[in-house]
């Protein structure tokens, strides 16, 4: 069994070539081998594009807005997270899921090639947030400072090489969006993204009540989007993450609720991390019909 010395901020450990969150990455047997149920939601992103956000929105959708029932337990436990695992610390995410009653909401990060095969044989409906990636490369690296599973970032201008390249947890940022966007051609994936999440979170909101097969009355979707806001939600213990162990997450470094905008990257980027990035852009994104906003 592995302690903490063995995975605090130790270096990704690669599984099926795809960089890894090292405490994540023993006994990978339990993902391949993990039994989805058909009524399971998954909500997939790539890490830093709107999980918590999304996970608590499907939790407000499927408790018809009842913001009391949401504040039941932090979201970390209502909205587990697959791969999740603190060996000798905390329950996995696997061991989690086992024991919650249908219909299980369940997070990953997961690129879409890793996904455990019995979510696509039972064909379970998913909701993938995508982000664009100047934003997230800045959320990431404030989240790594902070999240003690992670490797130390290094400083800024290191962390964007890193990025790129796709030496950071769970790989290549490019390659995790096309993969999940081309996905959506033979399975029932709702592809949503965050600048139109941020641009107007009602009209977003409705599109996963109607995918999820839900009713709900204009005054109950209203308010799911106050209960929701980036201002609630950093105020909500249930979901700002203040209820996770602060010797593994410490947001006396970063909040994980840090500023929940879009465009931000406009404050870190030099100009010429930004042409980098741009130039960078266009070789890897060629040919997708995928297209993001860096701001709104
Ligand atoms: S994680 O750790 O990968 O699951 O993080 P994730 O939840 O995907 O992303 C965290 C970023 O999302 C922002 N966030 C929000 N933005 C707008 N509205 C709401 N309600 C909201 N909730 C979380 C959060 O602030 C992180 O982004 P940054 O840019 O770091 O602020």
């Amino acid at each position: 069994m592995a302690s903490p010395e063995d995975y605090l901020r130790q270096d990704w450990r690669t599984v099926h070539d795809v960089p890894m969150v090292c405490a994540f990455s023993y006994n990978w047997e339990r993902i391949e081998n993990f039994q989805s149920r058909p009524d399971d939601i998954v909500i997939a992103t790539y890490p830093k594009s709107g999980t918590t956000w999304m996970s608590e929105i499907v939790d407000m959708i499927m408790n018809n807005g009842d913001p009391d029932k949401c504040k039941r337990a932090a979201i970390f436990n209502k909205v587990p997270m697959l791969e999740f695992a603190v060996p000798g610390k905390m329950p996995a995410g696997t061991e989690q899921l086992a024991k919650k009653p249908a219909p299980r909401l369940v997070k990953t990060h997961l690129p879409v090639q890793l996904l455990p095969m019995s979510f696509w044989e039972n064909g379970c409906k998913m909701i993938y947030v995508a982000r664009n990636t100047k934003d997230v490369a800045v959320s990431f690296y404030h989240f790594d400072l902070m999240n003690k599973l992670h490797p130390e970032p290094g400083t800024w201008e290191q962390y964007t090489e890193k990025y790129l390249a796709g030496r950071v947890a769970y790989g290549s940022w490019y390659d995790h969006v096309k993969g999940w966007w081309e996905k959506r051609k033979d399975h029932p994936i709702l592809y949503l993204f965050y600048e139109d999440m941020k641009e107007n979170p009602k009209h977003e909101i409705r599109k996963v009540m109607q995918f999820l097969g839900k009713d709900l009355k204009e005054d109950v979707l209203d308010r799911i989007v106050y209960h929701t806001s980036f201002e609630m939600m950093k105020e909500n213990p249930t979901t700002n993450y203040k209820m996770a162990p602060n010797d593994i997450m410490d947001q006396s470094i970063s909040s994980f609720m840090r500023k929940g905008i879009a465009g931000d990257w406009k404050n870190h980027f030099t100009v010429a991390q930004n042409e980098r990035f741009n130039e960078d852009y266009e070789k890897k994104m060629a040919g997708t019909t995928l297209r993001f906003r860096t701001e709104i």
